[in-house]
């Protein structure tokens, strides 16, 4: 009788008691440690002095650390608790729809207040630049969850906050800016006049559409020209996808309650910290000998993982910040304005580009037109409206249902829908008026972007 409930059930929740309360620190186990981040200026590893402009001490300790596991502030998980622990669904009306024979699951990040994962780090990194006595974050927004998830725990913890919101999605966003501004941030689009960053970018095209590469560097040069003013950055680092871990933690023990776990893991890749928090602590488990496909979803238009070179560059348009050993695609490309605005990204994680090294992790890439007709077949079954971002993840799992009933096989699939896509409806009004433009990116203009990088220092 318990087992059929189970079967039958539709969603798996954690009481608060359950909150995770560590991060799990994937370094410790992988079997290749990343290479070091690097000083563009001296091609040495980049040391604890060369980031404390940038960053509390406590999140520079966070970015090198090898402990498995970082214990949470209490005021942390309070802050946790107005939202987590998120609940993990059976997609049971997703697989009627499909006719697949597989299980589909997913964890709902979009409970939060902002709507996705994005607060799980915000509020930490707030909450630590507080401690060390900042009184002000820096700070860049792609698709504008980030820019609300940092304003968001800025409002709560107390520290005033400035958003460089990419400029396409904030003009395709605007509501996403009212948000921003409730929770008391500034707000500018990005390019800015602000910064010279943004100066020497509008000299040249005066109507860019902006990246997250730009919009990083004027938030990097802002917080390196104050003393009160920290960065904050709502991806790619280790100790952000540390934060995100609390995701997969919880998503190992709503497994548990409904008696399965998956065979295959999927998350959509930006800079990496959604995939990262579901996938990490399930990756754990494959190092340690269980068989598991790990796979990132990323944009035709920007498929860092599928396309990029594994090499060092930096994180930001225009080179202010150290050296990456990471998949990259050139920090001077700017990807085509498509609506998953937060999987614009240039890079990618250090940490997901070496377990993609190792094999431990693999990359799918998807056209817009195809990911939105995934997302509006969840929306009609499971009715909540995904994210464009998210609907990467979705795309992924029907994508891996189908080859599996093709195949004759049947498997556990569970994935991570990062966010809502409340804010996001402008995009949906184009695909369905079938104005959106599939975009996947040209090789010449590839080429362009990676020879721009070839004279910095190659990985090991
Ligand atoms: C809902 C949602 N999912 C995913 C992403 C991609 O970022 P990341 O790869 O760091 O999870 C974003 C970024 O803005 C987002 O808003």
């Amino acid at each position: 009788m318990a087992q059929q409930r189970v079967a039958g059930q539709t969603k798996f929740v954690l009481d608060e008691s359950q909150l995770p309360r560590h991060w799990y620190n994937i370094r410790a186990d992988m079997p290749s440690p990343p290479q070091p981040v690097l000083h563009p200026g001296t091609g040495q590893p980049v040391g604890p002095d060369d980031l404390a402009p940038l960053f509390p001490m406590e999140l520079i300790l966070q970015e090198v650390s090898e402990e498995a596991e970082v214990a949470i502030p209490e005021e942390i998980l309070e802050l946790h608790a107005l939202w987590r622990p998120t609940p993990l669904y059976r997609a049971h009306r997703l697989e009627q729809a499909v006719g697949t024979r597989s299980r589909i699951f997913y964890k709902y990040e979009g409970v939060s207040p902002p709507g996705s994962h994005k607060p799980n780090t915000a509020v930490a990194q707030a909450f630590y630049n507080k401690r060390e006595g900042r009184t002000r974050l820096a700070t860049e927004t792609g698709a504008g969850q980030w820019g609300s998830a940092l304003a968001f725990a800025c409002k709560l913890i107390g520290l005033e906050c400035k958003v460089y919101m990419v400029r396409i999605s904030y003009e395709q966003k605007p509501f996403r800016r009212s948000l921003i501004q409730a929770w008391g941030a500034t707000i500018v689009a990005s390019p800015s006049e602000e910064t010279q960053s943004g100066r020497a970018i509008l000299e040249q095209q005066p109507d860019s559409p902006g990246s997250l590469g730009i919009a990083i560097s004027e938030a990097v040069e802002d917080a390196a020209g104050r003393d009160d003013t920290a960065y904050s950055l709502g991806s790619v680092l280790n100790h952000v996808l540390l934060h995100q871990t609390v995701i997969g933690q919880e998503a190992l023990a709503q497994m548990e309650l409904a008696g399965a776990f998956p065979d295959v893991v999927v998350g959509c890749v930006g800079g990496g910290s959604n995939f990262a928090g579901l996938a990490f602590p399930f990756v754990r488990e494959k190092i340690a000998g269980r068989e598991i496909d790990v796979l990132a979803c990323e944009p035709a238009a920007c498929p860092t993982l599928t396309r990029g070179h594994f090499a060092y560059d930096f994180g930001d348009t225009s080179k202010l910040t150290p050296l990456v050993p990471m998949h990259t695609l050139g920090h001077d490309f700017v990807p085509a304005p498509i609506h998953a605005g937060g999987l614009r990204y240039h890079g990618v994680a250090p940490l997901i580009s070496q377990l993609v090294l190792d094999g431990l992790v693999r990359a799918e890439a998807y056209l817009q037109n195809d990911i939105f007709a995934s997302a509006v077949l969840f929306a009609g079954s499971e009715g909540i409206m995904p994210a464009p971002e998210a609907a990467h993840a979705i795309h992924g799992a029907l994508e891996t249902a189908r080859a599996a009933d093709e195949a004759g096989e049947e498997r556990t699939i569970l994935f991570n829908l990062s966010g809502h896509g409340h804010f996001d409806m402008a995009a949906y009004d184009n695909y369905l008026a079938g104005k959106l433009e599939d975009v996947a990116l040209d090789d010449r203009e590839l080429d362009r972007a990676l020879d721009a990088i070839a004279d910095l220092p190659a990985p090991a």
